[in-house]
């Protein structure tokens, strides 16, 4: 495990990538963590929600040579696609806007794998998303999510340090329990859950985008304080493989 992702960090030149592209902690490891918990082949095609600047695309082609929808609500596709090229992964690597709360604009059973790094949460946080999303996949394939949680959920009793956190708006509907996940997804259908589980790479991942914070930006300081207050007590990044039946 981690293979990939302590090699790539090897090269300077991809630190600096990871330092330009990376919009949640290391989207690469994570990647890589959770595709160890299904089968991937080279000839699936991926559909990656909520991609961002496609860190999880650059895993999935270089190190399993699939095809991959990168799609995102707000990053560009230009800018992504003039990456793919530098990158080498073009061909390979559909970049695209994509809202993950409205019906999407693909043929349902299309992908073999729904695959998401560090957004789930964001825009499926209600009974009927996972339902859904299912719909666009294979039976026989894979639904795989991982971003980012609690160890459990606060409910309304958010901990004292970390309420000026929670007040932020979206903090409080989109950062949950592993516990209340697993609940709401125990109502899903058309589906099989094989994991749900705290990642192993969460403190690594972490760390690695805690590195390029800047405390003199307003988002930078937030980012800091936010996990200074945490203390390693309360986050965690929960991880969701499912079989569509
Ligand atoms: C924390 S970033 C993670 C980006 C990337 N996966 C990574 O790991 O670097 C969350 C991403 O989710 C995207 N997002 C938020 N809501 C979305 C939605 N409704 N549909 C698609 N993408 C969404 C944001 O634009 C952002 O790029």
């Amino acid at each position: 495990m981690n293979t990939f992702s302590n090699n790539f960090i090897k090269d300077e030149a991809n630190v600096t990538l990871l330092r330009e592209t990376m919009w949640g902690p290391n989207g690469i490891r994570q990647a890589e963590e959770l595709a160890s918990h299904f089968p991937i082949t080279r000839d699936m095609r991926i559909l990656d929600l909520g991609a961002g600047l496609g860190l999880s695309a650059l895993y999935l082609v270089k190190e399993h040579g699939c095809e991959v929808y990168s799609t995102d609500s707000y990053a560009d596709p230009t800018d992504n696609y003039k990456r793919f090229q530098t990158l080498g992964i073009a061909d390979k690597t559909v970049p695209m806007i994509v809202d993950a709360t409205k019906p999407l604009p693909f043929a349902k059973r299309y992908f073999d794998v729904l695959f998401s790094i560090g957004a789930y949460n964001l825009f499926a946080d209600n009974k009927d998303a996972l339902t859904e999303l299912a719909t666009y996949v294979k039976s026989g394939g894979y639904i795989a999510a991982a971003f980012p949680g609690l160890k459990y959920d606060f409910g309304n009793d958010v901990p004292e340090e970390m309420k000026p956190f929670w007040e932020v708006p979206d903090v409080a509907r989109t950062v949950r329990g592993i516990d209340w996940w697993q609940e709401l997804w125990s109502h899903a259908e058309g589906i099989e859950i094989i994991e749900v589980s705290e990642m192993a790479c969460n403190d690594i991942a972490w760390e690695e985008y805690l590195a390029i914070q800047d405390s003199n930006t307003e988002e930078g300081a937030w980012v800091l304080d936010m996990m200074k207050a945490e203390a390693g007590k309360y986050y965690n990044t929960i991880q969701l493989v499912a079989k569509v039946l």
